[in-house]
């Protein structure tokens, strides 16, 4: 008798695992997201139910394929991402990739995931870049690379590739996670070691035998007393290294000012993306070897990244 409810139930429950689809899981992945203060809770859903199915987007799945029954493999691995999701574990560790500037980026916890703004940063660097008209290769140096995506894009932009420059980036990090992820979306999106090197260091400790024509970096630059204002879901997860910029949130800045003495030719360039209280006290924290051209902000109207030059 009890063998056979079992076996009922079973079959039921088997049944009920055939009637699940993309479309389901995502409802129920919602709902549970939502119900758990998940950010982004059907984001976060379609991500994982698409990246099952092989798509970046839920919205690339046809009718039929977010119709048609899941395989039970299929919802094991959906619902064991989204229990990760659950316990707010940032999608793009989860899934493990990110896009950013049109490439597909591999993302591993702690290294910082790459936030939509910085693709402004990659924008103003490429377009420094071919203001430049010298014909001989420009050196550019990246600090604080993380995943690699900034070098990575400029190299790989359009601009970039159908303009003469020749341009050679050595990207620095202070974390050895860093350094390796750099590597691995160097082979990713095929940029070579001619192209862009990657060096465990701090800048603070860069040699001083090769000096660049330009600087970029996202530095760390929360400031100390806004670290406890982070959403749980970075702060628990994203390395303290890439967010926390000391006291005032410049430390690293200052670090780079310092380096750039020695390592910046004159007349080179420095781009900082930065917290929107910088812009005002940048000007006046640089050593006299250097001016300040000019603030952008980002698409919000936050006065965001800066420009310096070191003086001929
Ligand atoms: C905000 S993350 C930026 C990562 C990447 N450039 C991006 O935009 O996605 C800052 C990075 O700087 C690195 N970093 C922090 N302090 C540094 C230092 N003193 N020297 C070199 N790298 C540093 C961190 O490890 C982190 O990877």
């Amino acid at each position: 008798m009890l063998q056979n409810v079992s076996l009922r139930f079973l079959r039921h429950l088997a049944k009920d695992n055939l009637k699940e689809t993309a479309l389901s899981k995502l409802k129920h992945w919602t709902n549970q997201f939502s119900s758990n203060k998940v950010l982004e809770p059907e984001t976060s859903a379609a991500l994982i139910v698409a990246h099952v199915l092989n798509k970046k987007m839920f919205v690339e799945l046809d009718s039929h394929e977010k119709q048609q029954p899941l395989t039970h493999q299929q919802i094991k691995l959906i619902d064991n991402l989204a229990r990760k999701r659950l316990q707010k574990i940032p999608i793009q560790y989860i899934i493990k990739e990110w896009d950013f500037s049109g490439l597909t980026l591999k993302m591993r916890p702690p290294v910082f995931i790459p936030r939509p703004e910085t693709e402004d940063l990659v924008q103003f660097v490429s377009d420094e870049i071919l203001t430049n008209s010298a014909t001989s290769v420009l050196h550019l140096l990246e600090v604080g690379c993380g995943s690699g995506a900034i070098s990575l894009a400029v190299i790989k932009s359009e601009k970039i590739k159908s303009n003469k420059t020749d341009i050679n980036f050595t990207c620095i990090d202070c974390n050895q996670s860093a350094v390796n992820l750099t590597k691995e979306n160097m082979m990713l999106v095929d940029v070579n070691q001619t192209k862009m090197q990657a060096i465990h260091t701090d800048i603070a400790l860069l040699p001083t035998n090769q000096m660049f024509d330009g600087i970029v970096s996202n530095p760390p630059y929360i400031p100390s007393k806004e670290m406890g204002d982070l959403q749980a879901e970075i702060y628990q997860n994203e390395s303290h290294l890439a967010l926390h910029g000391g006291y005032d949130g410049l430390d690293v800045v200052r670090k780079i000012l310092d380096a750039s003495k020695s390592v910046l030719k004159p007349g080179g360039w420095i781009w900082l993306e930065v917290d929107d209280s910088h812009p005002k006290i940048i000007p006046n924290i640089l050593p006299e070897q250097f001016a300040f051209v000019e603030m952008r902000e980002d698409i919000f109207g936050n006065p965001r990244f800066v420009k310096i030059i070191k003086k001929s």
